[in-house]
């Protein structure tokens, strides 16, 4: 079943282009219009959303943490992305102009399960996303919008991650133009940055892995890692530090990088590895150059620097002591790319330590208690 790959975990990393070309498939035309059928909320109901919560667990919640950024900014609306099992046991503000949207590879997860639960029996509405077809999520939403990464075995998450990434961000560019918040190019442009996506994925797949394999066999001996970016790249730095816990048993802490002066640098030793997410260099914006200065404050204290950035950036390869390279893209898509050799790491990672990478400990793929 895993076709000749070593393990599924790397089957499934390999899969990350069709996960996400295969959740576009059949929802837009050409002309940039969504069509989301199978969602079964009427237009008036989405019309009337004034606030959307996303609840999720682990990598699901990073995907929503991701999309909040796309949705605020498309929709101009406020996002929430709440941990399930936290929002479940306070008292979260739900009416029903709030959509909340609960997202999930399994679709049992009994902590997303019980948050769904009560913002219906509170009175808002639910759409899920999920990966799992009939599974208990879907069936007990208003509505679904099925990720189609395919079976996912490894109990890491990987290609259902960009897929949820892709399905949210439909749902928030269908949002935006039943709303009519976007025109209809702006939609379609986004649309088409989208589709050639899977294409961007496969650049990372067919460049990436040697260095990502020998960087990972050099830092196999580090204690912990730290991973930071900021904006859409916070999300994939949590989710990367996440996979590395996960697989390779490495304490790892995953942080927005300007929090680095508010505390985590005094973490920075000499040789401590620090993974950052370096945004589009294009224009070289605020948001660019305060990422660089984070780099250069830790490799200033000894770090040994891994950046995550745009082919062809100067200031990446500056103060890093490898990149891990992209090809350039708007920076609401570059997610999709990002995590791609942080999965690839924490696999190479894992398996120069000679753990089970498809099944490490202590880990069951769906967690169906609270
Ligand atoms: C991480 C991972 C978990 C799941 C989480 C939610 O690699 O697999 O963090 O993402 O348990 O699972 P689902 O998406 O099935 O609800």
């Amino acid at each position: 079943e895993k076709g000749g790959w070593p393990s599924f975990m790397d089957k499934e990393i390999h899969e990350d282009p069709q996960a996400v070309a295969e959740t576009l498939m059949g929802r837009f035309d050409l002309q940039g219009h969504i069509t989301l059928d199978e969602l079964h909320v009427s237009v008036e109901e989405l019309k009337s959303v004034d606030k959307i919560i996303v609840v999720a667990c682990g990598t699901a919640s990073y995907a929503g943490l991701v999309a909040k950024y796309a949705i605020e900014h498309w929709v101009r609306i406020p996002v929430e992305v709440e941990l399930a099992h936290e929002f479940r046991y306070r008292d979260p503000i739900l009416t029903p102009r709030t959509l909340v949207i609960a997202i999930s590879q399994s679709g049992e997860t009994m902590d997303t399960l019980m948050a769904i639960r009560h913002a219906r029996e509170q009175g808002s509405k639910v759409l899920a996303l999920c990966n799992t077809q009939g599974s208990s999520i879907p069936r007990e939403s208003d509505a679904v919008l099925y990720t189609h990464a395919g079976p996912e075995v490894a109990v890491a998450s990987t290609k259902a991650f960009v897929a949820q990434i892709t399905a949210a961000y439909l749902v928030g560019l269908y949002l935006a133009q039943v709303k009519n918040v976007m025109f209809a190019d702006e939609i379609q442009e986004v649309l088409r940055s989208l589709r050639q996506m899977p294409q961007k994925i496969q650049w990372v797949l067919d460049n990436d892995v040697d260095v990502v394999k020998k960087t990972a066999h050099k830092l196999v001996d580090s204690k912990a890692f730290l991973f930071l970016g900021r904006h859409v790249g916070y999300p994939v730095a949590l989710e990367g530090a996440l996979k590395l816990k996960e697989i390779a048993y490495t304490f790892t802490e995953g942080f927005a990088a300007g929090e680095l002066k508010h505390g985590p640098i005094a973490l920075v030793d000499e040789g401590t590895p620090v993974v950052v997410i370096v945004p589009s260099a294009r224009n070289r914006n605020v948001l660019h150059s305060k990422v660089i200065s984070n780099i250069e404050e830790v490799k200033a204290r000894g770090a040994y620097t891994i950046t995550v950035a745009e082919e062809g950036d100067p200031d990446a390869e500056k103060y890093a002591d490898t990149v891990f390279y992209r090809p350039a893209c708007p920076t609401l898509m570059s997610p999709l790319v990002d995590v791609v050799p942080l999965q690839l790491f924490s696999m190479y990672m894992a398996e120069a330590k000679g753990n089970d990478v498809d099944k490490p400990r202590n880990l069951a793929k769906s967690v169906t208690v609270e």
